[in-house]
């Protein structure tokens, strides 16, 4: 079969042809990838920003068809419209007892699929079962989403309690942001900006931005004062200066993946006075089911790949892929498998 994976000594990525995978313990599911996306971690990972195997299949935001399972698999049949969730835990330490397997020493973060194991940018993947849910309601092609919006549902579990009518700052128009700025719409909010600083993803959102009524704006205005502020660029100077914009009792959400070097400055003093609340979003736990209902609550109303600037490659188109994405030319690369 064909797999795209990642190339240490290069930084890139190559595709690859390898067999396809057998089944060898009871628990285990083949599927047949259908879409699988492109994300900003991937390109972290395939800029070597960020730790992963080599020679790994990458791909940790994938939808499929079971194809086999092995005997102690009793909850799916062939032919079940799945996705996969890419992170799991060992179920046994102290972090997967306590409900927070997403820290995991072992079994969770560093045993993800796309990332440390094979994932879902080739034919086939093999997971656990556990990692498995079944689709009903949503398309293979939308169900792509799922991943992503699993990260953001967690990160909404975190922000939570939110009054509606406060004032919210999204910053970064990829699609993680654009997902944020989604699901504010969807509960409630309508004081919403969306910042970004690349022109042609501006361009991208006009038509969604027409019709939810968002503020999209080229950088932040250092005389506003914000409620939340969800940062989804990963960049330090970004977050450093929206904590600056924060109001009292505001909450700053640290959602984008900085490099592991970056510092930034900030002013115990203003934590102090204005009672803020600075956090961050690991990944997704426990949270495909809620992101499956999500991702049906949103719809095409939200989710259309064209209102959203997402873009479908086969395989083989990688390079244009990953160009697009980074150049700003769409907001996302999901390959049709
Ligand atoms: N916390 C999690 O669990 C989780 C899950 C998925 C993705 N992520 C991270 O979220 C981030 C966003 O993902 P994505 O796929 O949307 O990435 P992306 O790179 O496509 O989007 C980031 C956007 O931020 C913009 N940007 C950068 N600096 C800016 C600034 N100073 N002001 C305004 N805009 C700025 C860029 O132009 C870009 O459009 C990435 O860092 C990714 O690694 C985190
Ligand atoms: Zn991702
Ligand atoms: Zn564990």
């Amino acid at each position: 079969m064909n797999a795209l994976r990642f190339t240490s000594s290069g930084k890139s990525v190559a595709l690859a042809t390898i067999p396809v995978p057998e089944i060898t313990h009871p628990r285990e599911v083949l599927v047949k990838v259908a879409f699988s996306g492109v994300c900003g971690t991937d390109l972290h990972i395939i800029g070597g920003e960020f730790p992963c195997s080599p020679h790994v299949t990458l791909g940790h935001e994938f939808s499929g068809t079971v194809v086999a399972f092995g005997p102690q698999v009793t909850t799916l049949a062939p032919g079940d419209l799945v996705v996969v969730d890419p992170n799991s835990g060992c179920h046994k330490c102290h972090f997967c007892c306590s409900g927070k397997p997403h820290f995991c020493p072992t079994g969770g973060f560093y045993s993800n699929l796309g990332v440390k194991n094979d994932g879902g940018w080739a034919d086939y993947c093999l997971c656990s079962v556990e990692q498995v849910h079944k689709l009903s309601k949503i398309a293979l092609k939308t169900a792509a989403l799922v991943e992503p919006v699993s990260c953001v549902a967690h990160g909404w579990d975190l922000v939570s309690p939110l009054c509606v009518g406060g004032e919210v700052i999204v910053v970064g128009a990829g699609i993680i942001g654009i997902l944020w700025t989604c699901l504010l719409h969807l509960q409630g909010h309508r004081n919403i900006t969306l910042v970004e600083k690349n022109p042609a993803r501006r361009q991208l959102l006009n038509k969604l931005r027409e019709e939810l009524g968002f503020k999209l704006v080229g950088a932040l205005e250092m005389d506003e004062k914000f409620d939340l502020i969800v940062d989804c660029t990963g960049h330090g100077p970004a977050i450093e200066s929206g904590v600056k914009l924060l109001n009292f009792g505001g909450k700053m959400c640290i959602f984008g993946v900085a490099p592991p070097s970056q510092k930034i400055e900030i002013s115990p003093f203003d934590i102090y006075l204005k009672e803020l609340t600075i956090m961050s979003v690991k990944v997704n736990p426990f949270s495909f089911p809620k992101a499956i209902a999500l991702v049906e609550a949103l719809s095409e109303r939200y989710l259309d790949y064209d209102k959203l600037g997402v873009k479908l490659f086969k395989l083989e188109e990688y390079q244009k892929a990953i160009d697009c994405l980074k150049n700003g030319e769409i907001t996302k690369a999901v390959f049709q498998i």
